[in-house]
């Protein structure tokens, strides 16, 4: 596959390994935000720096002022002790790009190379570099900070190691789920081990929380709608001898429907109230939103889908074929303006099997070609749709 002329290529697999060596996480990314910067200099390209804390916006011209087509890539790296054993494996601690963010920084390096070149492009294009998409809250700080201002569309897209490199996935109606954390205070009171009637023991009152708390997604919601509640941690006790008065859950929710998200919220709060009531122990939920559902339209993912085939061909372009529970904080955008979010196939012929979040964790360089490429042709594309609709 030939996308890229051979300099552009190892420009971007250069900036690609260098950000590899030097991840950052979230909101931390300012070695990060300054080497995209100095490529944006060598282009020419207009940027601000240090929005939202850690990001970048930059902005090419098009020879009218109509609405801009915004293009995005997360910036930041996960808390995991890199194991890959690459030549450009982690210099730093305990830190890793182990979801590919330095792959889609560099694949929007690479789309911005290719669109200084035009010599007209139809529509403005915003290029939104954003740091803190690993904790969710590096899209809405971005839009706080005007990242959408004058933007009539925004497309992003995520490496994926489900699929072969030179395909690309566009999907319609939800790609990524709705994410919410839960944190659930017991408090009975502790004792003596051999004297639990003295006591309101909070390990017991946690465990059938736990266990009632998996009825909901089993008994309550239409299996049709996917949704998960997870328990992932359980704190509680000091010695085997004595019952613990105190006890912690901590877990994650993911629904795909804003009235399913509604109904486990309000279902996880009656059974912490009631398991609370059984058992004379008083127990307390701090429930937090994280990011909204995923959603692409059926118009713009045509648009997408299109495009897509113009780079790699149609029998490449692919759809999900299961829903992914994940979650993408690019959703925050897609509820202001619309867009489509896409994934990348980006698992090459002889790769072991490491999925993304994976201390082995690595992907494809070849499919940096294809995300520059396309977001390269969809910002001509979709600036010609808006500066239409704009006339
Ligand atoms: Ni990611």
């Amino acid at each position: 596959m030939d996308l890229l002329d051979q300099a552009l290529f190892a420009q971007i697999v250069e900036i690609r390994r260098e950000l590899h060596r030097h991840p950052e996480l979230s909101w931390k990314e300012t070695r990060t935000a300054s080497r995209i910067c100095e490529f944006l200099d060598d282009l020419g390209i207009a940027h601000r720096k240090d929005v939202a804390g850690t990001g970048v916006l930059a902005e090419i011209p098009a020879a009218n002022e109509g609405p801009a087509i915004a293009l995005r890539a997360d910036i930041d790296a996960l808390p995991i002790h890199e194991e890959t054993g690459l030549p450009f494996a982690s210099q730093v601690d305990g830190v890793m790009h182990a979801c590919g963010h330095d792959g889609h920084a560099s694949m929007l390096l690479g789309a911005a190379a290719l669109l200084a070149r035009e010599p007209q492009l139809p529509a403005p294009v915003r290029l939104i570099f954003q740091p803190a998409e690993e904790v969710g809250r590096g899209a809405p700080a971005m839009i706080e900070a005007g990242g959408l201002d004058g933007v009539g569309m925004i497309f992003g897209g995520h490496l994926d190691r489900h699929f072969p490199t030179g395909t690309v996935i566009v999907t319609d109606g939800p790609v990524n789920a709705a994410s919410d954390q839960f944190s659930i205070e017991i408090r009975g009171s502790g004792g003596h081990a051999a004297r639990p009637h003295e006591t309101i023991d909070a390990v017991v009152v946690g465990s059938l929380l736990v266990m009632a708390i998996q009825t909901i997604v089993s008994r309550e919601v239409n299996p049709a709608h996917p949704s998960v509640i997870s328990v992932g941690r359980f704190d509680a006790g000091t010695a085997g001898n004595v019952i613990a008065g105190h006890a912690r859950l901590q877990g994650t929710i993911r629904t795909q429907d804003p009235e399913v998200r509604e109904h486990l919220h309000r279902s996880l709060r009656r059974i912490v109230e009631s398991v609370g009531q059984l058992h004379g122990a008083e127990v307390t939920i701090d429930l937090v939103e994280g990011v909204p559902v995923l959603v692409n339209s059926g118009e713009m993912a045509t648009l997408a889908r299109q495009v897509a085939a113009q780079i790699v061909g149609e029998n490449n372009v692919r759809m999900l074929d299961t829903a992914n529970m994940g979650g993408e904080d690019f959703s925050w955008y897609l509820e202001q303006v619309p867009g489509c979010y896409v994934r990348f196939g980006a698992r090459g012929d002889q790769m072991e099997g490491y999925p993304s979040h994976s201390s082995r964790f690595d992907f494809d360089e070849a499919a940096l070609a294809v995300g520059a490429s396309y977001y390269c042709a969809i910002a001509k594309e979709a600036g010609r749709v808006v500066a239409a609709k704009a006339d």
